[in-house]
């Protein structure tokens, strides 16, 4: 059978350092593997456009294997041509690059590889807030420009203690920031899920459930985004959410950068509404070298805190995501179970509640 799996390049760095799994050198140390059992194995970057590699091998691929880092675009139009696929492994967390109605009416199965990289993720988000909050970006970019001038970036610098802390989506991620935060003393940790938690997960964490996104809006001085991208997401921190939000507001999205509108953003910033914006995620990745939340500045200068999409795919993460990848394909080859955790729609139906409220 073809296995097609769409990685980032790494160049020099992937040569250098074998760990880096996640891309098209190394291959999530699963080519010789696969080879071995008699399988066509095409690994490729090259992932845009109906002459992309992705658009050539899709239509007779039997597995896909994609990473959030560098996605494969899986559309509708494109799965109706894919006419021998059956199972698409997302290495990592976060199956919305894949058309996940698209998948059910096909009957194909989505699988993630869940909890690989939560951890890393949770730590960028607090690093996130951080460097937000205390103004960090431009103390740093100052003294590399070798200036000295404290009182123009601790004119917008403040700590975490004391502040409202809220995450849209508490599941493995925003769980584990909520966690994270407490021994910041902040004034309040506040979490907006329709899914609720454990009783015992509940009680574990110093956190308040709030009944509203709109509450959620109101009442934090810090925002963290921590649910998957999908219909009910998708431009949900718009122009009208900012407007609910507190004048001065962080935001810190890790999730998905479609979840935010780029232009909404982008001014809210420039205005001053938003006093900053951070995160690792962009609504089409790689990023286009114009996209505005490049550059986006806040009236000092400041304010931006964003990354290449780059938490979730630690040497760590990588490690984890790549032998998850591997036994998810394994269970498939050799018509075992999933682990239930793993499977995002299958069967025609969506099993986790994560996508959206069904019915
Ligand atoms: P999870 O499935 O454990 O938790 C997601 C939570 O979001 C669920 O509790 C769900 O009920 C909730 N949710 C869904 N829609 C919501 C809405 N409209 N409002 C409030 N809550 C909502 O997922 P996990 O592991 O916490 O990951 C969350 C997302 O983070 C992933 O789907 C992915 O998009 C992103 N992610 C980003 C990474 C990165 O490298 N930047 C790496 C890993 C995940």
């Amino acid at each position: 059978m073809k296995v097609l799996i769409i990685l980032y390049s790494g160049g020099q760095a992937a040569q250098e350092q074998p760990k880096l799994l996640g891309t098209t050198e190394n291959k999530l140390g699963m080519y010789d593997w696969l080879k071995k059992l008699g399988h066509e194995v095409i690994v490729t970057d090259d992932k845009e456009g109906p002459g992309s590699e992705f658009q050539k091998h899709i239509v007779d691929a039997e597995i896909l294997i994609t990473t959030p880092f560098h996605p494969g675009y899986l559309t509708a139009d494109l799965m109706d041509k894919a006419k021998k696929l059956k199972l698409c492994v997302t290495a990592g967390v976060g199956s919305d690059h894949i058309d996940l109605n698209a998948a059910n009416k096909h009957k194909i199965t989505v699988a993630e590889v869940s909890g690989s990289n939560v951890v890393s993720v949770a730590e960028q988000v607090l690093m996130t807030m951080l460097v937000l909050v205390r103004n960090y970006t431009p103390a740093h970019e100052q003294i590399v420009a070798h200036k000295w001038n404290v009182a123009q970036v601790a004119r917008d610098a403040y700590d975490l203690e004391g502040k409202v802390v809220g995450t849209i989506g508490c599941g493995r991620i925003g769980y584990r920031v909520l966690q994270r935060l407490e021994p910041f003393n902040c004034k309040e940790l506040l979490w907006f899920d329709y899914t609720d938690l454990p009783a015992d997960a509940a009680k574990a964490i110093k956190a308040t459930r709030v009944a509203t996104l709109d509450e959620l809006y109101a009442r934090c001085d810090v925002i963290t985004v921590n649910c998957p991208l999908h219909e009910s997401t998708r431009g949900m921190v718009n122009a009208d959410a900012i407007k609910k939000m507190k004048k001065g507001v962080w935001i810190v999205n890790t999730a998905r950068g479609a979840i935010c509108d780029r232009m909404a953003i982008a001014d809210g910033l420039k205005s001053g509404h938003i006093a900053g914006y951070g995160g690792d995620v962009w609504d089409v990745q790689p990023a286009p070298a114009d996209h505005p939340w490049r550059d986006m500045r806040g009236p000092q200068g400041n304010g931006n805190a964003m990354t290449a999409h780059y938490s979730g795919t630690t040497l760590d993460a990588q490690e984890r995501y790549a032998a998850g990848t591997k036994e998810i394909v394994d269970n498939y080859l050799n018509g075992k179970p999933q682990n239930p955790a793993n499977v995002i729609v299958a069967d025609g139906q969506y099993a986790t509640h994560a996508y959206g409220q069904r019915k």
